[in-house]
């Protein structure tokens, strides 16, 4: 038995909604021929030899008759365009196959079509589960196609993305790699020197990205999350990489619908030259991730040898304390370190320096 005021139903949903998944819509067909589906993240894997799968469903859903009874059903999972399939077949209705075109199954079971993949079970056992009945199947036929599977977690649809600290990309990754190492020393070094906290970032699939931190004694927060994606047009990070990428590269994450007056592109383009004219980014007054506490950041941008940032070496400090001036001495070492980086890297400073002011102007047009 649980304790009662342990945690209520709400909490249990959403502790459960952190556990992501994929969606499926489980289909059957009845004696009479009619078809039945619903959708159902409840759907596991459980064995390879011999393949096996389990879902549960909820015994009030009133599909739950047909199921119990029935001796076959497809696990449909669907692709990530597939929402609104999703939610037809999430509501009671006597009609939900109305005008949908399916292919017909092992046993008549309805599949439905353009699917991530499909799973065709005859079913092994029925167990209580609660106020679920969880059905377990032994898969008699799979197929599967190149969709991306739709996503689900926190009570809301998502999509799947490769995370920008898995797998090293293809290409450019030993690089990348040896320009990380380097980073990460680099920032070592400033933490211990300077006594403050400072941040590694690198230009992932949607854009500034923190990798790695090295607290200062007397830390900004407790909680320093390493994947930290952050807004390009408001943080020193995302300035010191803006104003060294190419400037459809940057627009793409920072304005991805915008239609940007030249007004706006101007004074934009004045503050990147700013920036490379230093070889530092300042940002005032954030308040740092998931906190009221106000932080000033600096930081330095590390160039390979086409002159792109990729990586950005940042300090941050409370606002209290940590001013963040140009002239300061931690501003000094940021910025050499980051030149020596990217003297190590292959960044032949003149000519590419060039490459990069002409990037940006030929975006702006
Ligand atoms: C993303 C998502 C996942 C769901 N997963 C399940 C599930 O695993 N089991 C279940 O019984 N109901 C699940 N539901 C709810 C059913 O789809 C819903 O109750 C549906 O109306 C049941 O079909 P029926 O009314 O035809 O019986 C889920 C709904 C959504 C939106």
């Amino acid at each position: 038995m649980r304790d009662a005021d342990a945690f209520d139903a709400r909490e249990l949903r959403r502790v459960l909604g952190t556990f992501v998944t994929g969606v499926t819509v489980v289909t059957t067909i009845d004696d009479e021929g009619r078809y039945h589906g619903l959708t159902a993240n409840s759907f596991s894997s459980v064995s390879l030899d011999p393949p096996l799968v389990l879902w549960s469903q909820a015994m009030k859903a009133p599909s739950h008759a047909t199921f119990s009874k029935a001796h076959r059903f497809a696990i449909n999972i669907l692709a990530e365009d597939q929402i609104s399939l999703s939610n037809r077949f999430a509501k009671s209705s006597p009609d939900k196959f109305a005008g949908l075109d399916v292919d017909v199954g092992l046993g008549g079971v309805p599949l439905l079509r353009d699917c991530s993949a499909w799973l065709e079970c005859s079913v092994v056992s029925r167990m209580p589960g609660g106020d679920h009945t969880i059905y377990v199947g032994e898969v008699a036929s799979i197929s599967r196609t190149e969709r991306k599977p739709l996503v689900f977690g926190n009570g809301k649809y998502l999509l799947a993305d490769p995370h920008d600290l898995g797998e090293e990309k293809a290409g450019g990754g030993h690089s990348q790699l040896r320009a990380t190492r380097l980073g990460a020393r680099a920032i070592e070094r400033l933490a211990r020197r300077f006594d403050e906290t400072m941040a590694l970032a690198v230009w992932g699939n949607h854009g500034p990205t923190i990798t790695m931190w090295e607290p200062a004694s007397v830390s900004v927060s407790d909680h320093l999350p390493v994947g930290l994606i952050l807004p390009v047009t408001s943080t020193a990070t995302g300035l010191a990489f803006a104003a060294h990428l190419p400037a459809a590269t940057v627009r793409q994450i920072a304005w991805p619908d915008a239609d940007l007056s030249s007004d706006a592109i101007f004074g934009w383009e004045q503050s990147l030259s700013d920036i490379r004219r230093r070889g530092l980014a300042r940002q005032g007054f954030e308040t740092f991730y998931g906190s009221e506490i106000l932080i000033n950041a600096l930081s330095a941008p590390v160039l390979d040898t086409n002159g792109h940032a990729v990586l950005a070496l940042t300090a941050v400090g409370e606002a209290s304390r940590f001013r963040a001036d140009f002239d300061s001495p931690l501003a000094q070492a940021l910025k050499e370190t980051a030149e020596g980086l990217s003297h190590r890297l292959g960044y032949a400073a003149l000519e590419s320096y060039g490459r990069a002011r002409s990037f940006a102007v030929a975006g702006a047009r």
